[in-house]
């Protein structure tokens, strides 16, 4: 991706009254991600950014994020908040009334949708049995449960702190406490059989969730897996593994919307969407980002940096990058509207026709999407679309 352009802080647009002056013009959704960083201790397989700490001051990094949350209040202007999503690390730590005084100050900042969706990323390991009720009155109306794998094995293997009862105890409180509800797995796990993720397949699309995420194991650098020297699963047998995931899932009443992502009709998260369709969002907190569309400026932001405006090539490229995850595919009038370029003169045409013509993108008037066979193929794809 080309580097961004950098504007000096005086020139940023914080000071100004927002952007289009009307709520989310063309229903633009935006939505706020809150990154709490804190874990209890390190997955070997984790690359994303946290920190283990045994003394966590909550309340002054709480009113820190607040102070920055008020610092993007003018930049956004008037837009109405969609959603929040509360991502990790590990933000069930935070106590549950500071969660409650971060959902009640953005909904004083800000206009909020009536429906608003509100998610919180939970492990299961929780030292609190009251814990999801609490977030619920706090606020939360989504909760997404980090369960990883369905047997003690394979959990110790991914140096999980929880065991196969913590786990399903707390999906239990979980199904118990919110109407929306998801739950993460990680599989093509090392010496995994296919029978036996069948077997978790057949278990964690049994228990009524209305959403279940599903990750291929990456070994990252960096990660204890790859010093162990730990390999993925070889490229044919992870597709193997994939479309096999995809079929069963499908068949069991949450058809895939997103490359990982699978949902009961009407239960898509409308927060990830954001990052998919290209709407408006704001990231608070270590490692977090957002994207603000500000009448004809592209707004990049990052936590702790300074403002950076996107050129419309470079929001283009992101545009391509999430919009071909999804199964509906990208919707050219909507890539439009984001970045202000038309998406068949921004891509490479040769490229596009000969994709198609080999049965890997369906090109159509609105919409162009991957097909199962590009899924499989689908950073590849990309890459030459913006080549
Ligand atoms: C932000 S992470 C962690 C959320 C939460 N702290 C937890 O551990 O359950 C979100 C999800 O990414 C997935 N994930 C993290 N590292 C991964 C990797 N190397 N390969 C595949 N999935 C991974 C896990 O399923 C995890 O639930
Ligand atoms: S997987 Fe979750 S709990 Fe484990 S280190 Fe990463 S963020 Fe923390």
């Amino acid at each position: 991706m080309k580097s961004k352009t950098r504007i000096p802080a005086a020139e940023q647009p914080l000071s100004r009254a927002g952007t289009d002056g009307k709520a989310n013009a063309g229903n633009v959704p935006f939505g706020i991600y809150i990154h709490w960083p804190f874990c209890k201790s390190r997955c070997p397989y984790c690359d994303f950014y946290k920190e283990v700490r045994k003394n966590v001051d909550q309340e002054s990094i709480v009113s820190k994020y607040i102070d920055t949350l008020n610092s993007y209040r003018p930049l956004t202007g008037d837009k109405t908040v969609t959603s929040i999503f509360f991502g990790g690390g590990t933000p069930s730590l935070i106590k549950p009334c500071l969660i409650e005084k971060l959902i009640s100050h953005i909904q004083k900042s800000w206009p909020c949708a009536a429906d608003i969706e509100i998610s919180l990323e939970a492990n299961p390991n929780t030292d609190t049995p009251t814990l999801f009720p609490d977030l619920k009155t706090a606020g939360v109306n989504r909760l997404s449960l980090g369960v990883q794998a369905l047997n003690d094995a394979d959990l110790k293997l991914l140096g999980r702190t929880h065991n196969l009862k913590q786990a399903l105890d707390s999906l239990g409180m979980v199904l118990q406490t919110f109407d929306n509800h998801s739950a993460d797995l990680i599989y093509a796990r090392p010496g995994q059989r296919s029978e036996d993720w069948e077997k978790e397949l057949e278990q964690i699309s049994g228990f009524g969730l209305k959403h279940i995420s599903l990750y291929q194991l990456t070994i990252e650098e960096g990660t204890v897996f790859a010093g162990k020297g730990i390999r993925p699963l070889e490229e044919n047998a992870a597709a193997e593994m994939y479309s096999f995931t995809d079929n069963f899932l499908n068949r069991h009443g949450y058809p895939k919307y997103e490359v990982s992502n699978f949902a009961v009709p009407g239960f898509r998260s409308r927060h990830n969407l954001i990052y998919w369709q290209g709407g408006d969002y704001i990231g608070i907190g270590m490692s977090a980002q957002g994207r603000i569309r500000a009448g004809e400026k592209i707004y990049a932001q990052e936590y702790g940096q300074p403002l950076e405006i996107l050129t419309p090539e470079e929001r283009a490229e992101e545009l391509v990058i999430m919009g071909l995850r999804l199964t509906d595919g990208l919707d050219k009038s909507l890539f439009r509207q984001r970045c202000g370029l038309d998406f068949n003169s921004f891509v490479n045409q040769k490229n596009l026709s000969t994709l198609v013509e080999h049965g890997f993108l369906e090109d159509g008037k609105a919409f162009v999407r991957a097909t199962p066979k590009g899924f499989l193929v689908l950073n590849k794809m990309i890459e030459e679309l913006c080549s």
